[in-house]
């Protein structure tokens, strides 16, 4: 592990902040994409119930859109999510950084660790998440899960208009790319220190970190952590749930 290692005492307690206050526009027409249903239950509650499976996790942020707090406040009221986690639902902002940093604004002092997770990504196993509090807690100031790419990756010069030939300047080597995925992992202060000084926009939280010059770890991501993004991802995760719940009949 690089300098900026530093272990977390074992004491150190863990809070998720869920960004839930996306539009999905590129789901189609309809309600924000963490409030549309998987299997009869919102997005968003199958992500809080996937976090709050973590028995390191004490706390749950959701950020909400910024007119639908109460909405999702009394979604969690509704639902049953385990006793031992508290939740705490904030308003979000213009975008997915504006909404991270406001959901961090709302933690109580007490946690060191702090987890960053899409409502996007449901179905995120339970292994993977204590996996990135795991290397937290081994000292890594971020954490993100990751996984290698099928597909070959170019970069392109994009066309102005969407659509066009597109020139490729470049072929990454594949075998060192990765797919990165949430909920990715973080020493509290290293994070909020990262919002308060990156202002360049990032796709992922753990970018900013890379901006301070820290170092960033990857660890195994889960395929069924994948992002909802488009209509034939809820088609997918349709089939995920529909396979988990046979596994458990069994
Ligand atoms: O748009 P994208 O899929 O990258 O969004 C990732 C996550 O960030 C989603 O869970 C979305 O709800 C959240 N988000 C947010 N505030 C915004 C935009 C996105 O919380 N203004």
């Amino acid at each position: 592990m690089s300098d900026d290692s530093r272990p977390t005492p074992a004491s150190a307690r863990t809070a998720a902040v869920i960004p839930a206050a996306g539009r999905g526009v590129r789901l189609g027409p309809g309600a924000p994409k963490a409030l549309r249903a998987l299997s009869g239950t919102p997005m968003l509650i199958h992500a809080v119930r996937a976090l709050a499976a973590s028995r390191a996790v004490s706390l749950v942020v959701v950020v909400a859109p910024p007119d639908g707090a109460a909405e999702v406040k009394s979604l969690l009221d509704a639902h049953a999510l385990p006793d031992r986690t508290d939740f705490l639902v904030v308003p979000g902002g213009d975008s997915r950084q504006e909404s991270v940093r406001l959901g961090l604004d709302a933690l109580p002092p007490e946690y060191d660790i702090v987890l960053v997770h899409d409502a996007a990504r449901p179905l995120v196993p339970v292994d993977t998440v204590d996996a990135v509090i795991e290397a937290v807690r081994e000292g890594a100031p971020a954490v993100v899960p990751a996984l290698p790419l099928a597909d070959t990756v170019k970069e392109v010069e994009p066309a102005a208009v969407p659509g066009d030939p597109e020139p490729v300047v470049a072929t990454p080597e594949r075998a060192r790319l990765r797919a990165v995925q949430t909920p990715q992992g973080f020493d509290r202060a290293t994070l909020v220190r990262a919002h308060e000084t990156v202002e360049d926009d990032v796709t992922d939280d753990a970018g900013m970190v890379e901006r301070l010059g820290l170092t960033v770890v990857a660890v195994p991501g889960h395929e069924e952590a994948f992002k909802v993004t488009r209509p034939l991802d809820l088609v997918l995760a349709e089939a995920v749930l529909a396979r988990r719940r046979l596994n458990d009949g069994f």
